[in-house]
């Protein structure tokens, strides 16, 4: 449960912004990764680097989906979409959309915001530092392990839904837009997850409303982490964000629109996301994982800098009610393929990243039934 969390963090939170901003030319040695977690490993030769970067990854990027045609009288044109959306949901696990319904306007209202907030000077952001108990707050790690090494950035994390859990006190004053922008946003951005989670359920033939209502109905949670990648001096030996799958349901994320950074695993390359305008980048969690049986995968992803700009995302997790059972839909579940995953609720399975910090996929795979 909960309450196994402890109320302060095992060392003296140090702010990366803070970090970076002294101008240090070299990073302290808790941020430097393995030689073998590192952006660039494994190491190849220039010639190999510079082959590859320009015969191929151009070419490579996560699906983009026009949601459009979601509304379409044309119903060939809407299958289209929901099996365009199928393909990336098995094939890659995460996809852009556009044409999501929600305003430019609003999205690049929300960078600005937070880009603001995280320009007040440090001892105005500190009013809101966070614990281990909660995360709601100013934060600068993720897991409560002594003498792990820690990932080049910042966040704000606060919760959404359900609305009992929303603490408007607890969000930002300054700027003084904050409170109204984070309002607004949310109540868009849990529309549109709603309206995916249809598209996936679906999808999954499990009937339109299924996948919502094993979240709770109404009562979903939602939270957002907004996150903070200051420019690093040695991006090189650095991540942003460790390795990790989402614990949640879905993610939304609202990329930087200037700056790179987010990269997924596929097979074993990590390819670099590209961001289209005005797009959104869909993930699936572990959660929805767990629900499908394993027919879509929650996929790694991890996040490097860079040591000329600033990056900013907003990661709107889309989560199921904490204190229900989530576990496999009895519809996807045969002789030929049994149940993965034995029943859990959210609460007890956020609690492993909450203490260990983001690794990899090694939660959701020890889960695994054994068969
Ligand atoms: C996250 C995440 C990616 C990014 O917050 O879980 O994966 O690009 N963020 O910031
Ligand atoms: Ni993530």
């Amino acid at each position: 449960m909960m309450s196994c969390l402890q109320s302060s963090w095992p060392e003296p939170i140090v702010r990366v912004q803070a970090l970076s901003e002294s101008g240090i030319r070299a990073i302290p040695e808790r941020y430097i990764k393995p030689l073998s977690d590192r952006p660039n490993w494994p190491k190849t030769s220039a010639a190999v680097t510079s082959k590859k970067n320009s015969e191929t990854s151009p070419l490579i990027n996560i699906p983009v989906i026009d949601l459009q045609n979601l509304f379409s009288n044309d119903q060939s044109l809407c299958d289209k979409t929901l099996s365009l959306v199928s393909h990336a949901c098995r094939e890659w696990g995460f996809f852009q959309i556009i044409n999501h319904g929600v305003s430019p306007e609003l999205m690049k209202s929300a960078r600005k915001t937070w880009r603001e907030f995280f320009s007040l000077p440090l001892d105005v952001k500190q009013e809101y530092a966070n614990s281990p108990t909660t995360y709601e707050g100013y934060g600068s790690r993720l897991g409560v392990q002594k003498g792990a090494i820690l990932d080049w950035s910042d966040y704000f994390f606060l919760h959404y839904m359900p609305r009992s859990q929303r603490n408007e006190s607890k969000w930002p004053q300054l700027p003084p837009s904050c409170r109204k922008v984070i309002a607004e946003y949310g109540e868009e951005t849990v529309k549109l997850c709603g309206r995916l989670m249809e598209i996936l359920s679906i999808n999954l033939g499990l009937g339109k409303e299924y996948l919502q209502n094993e979240f709770g109905g109404e009562n979903i949670g939602a939270c957002l982490r907004v996150n903070f990648y200051p420019k690093c001096p040695q991006p090189d030996l650095t991540l942003g964000l460790s390795p990790h799958s989402d614990p949640g349901g879905l993610t939304l994320l609202l990329p930087d629109d200037d700056v790179s950074g987010l990269q997924v695993r596929k097979c074993n390359d990590w390819v670099t996301v590209k961001p289209v305008p005005n797009a959104f980048i869909v993930n699936v969690g572990d959660q929805i994982q767990v629900l499908s049986n394993a027919i879509y995968k929650s996929v790694e992803h991890r996040v490097i800098v860079n040591a000329v700009k600033d990056r900013v995302s907003l990661a709107l997790f889309y989560n199921p009610k904490s204190d229900l059972l989530i576990e496999p839909a009895k519809h996807l579940v045969t002789e030929d393929r049994p149940a993965l995953y034995p029943p859990m609720t959210f609460d007890e399975y956020r609690l492993y990243i909450r203490t260990n910090g983001p690794c990899g996929k090694a939660q959701v795979e020890s889960l695994k039934s054994p068969r």
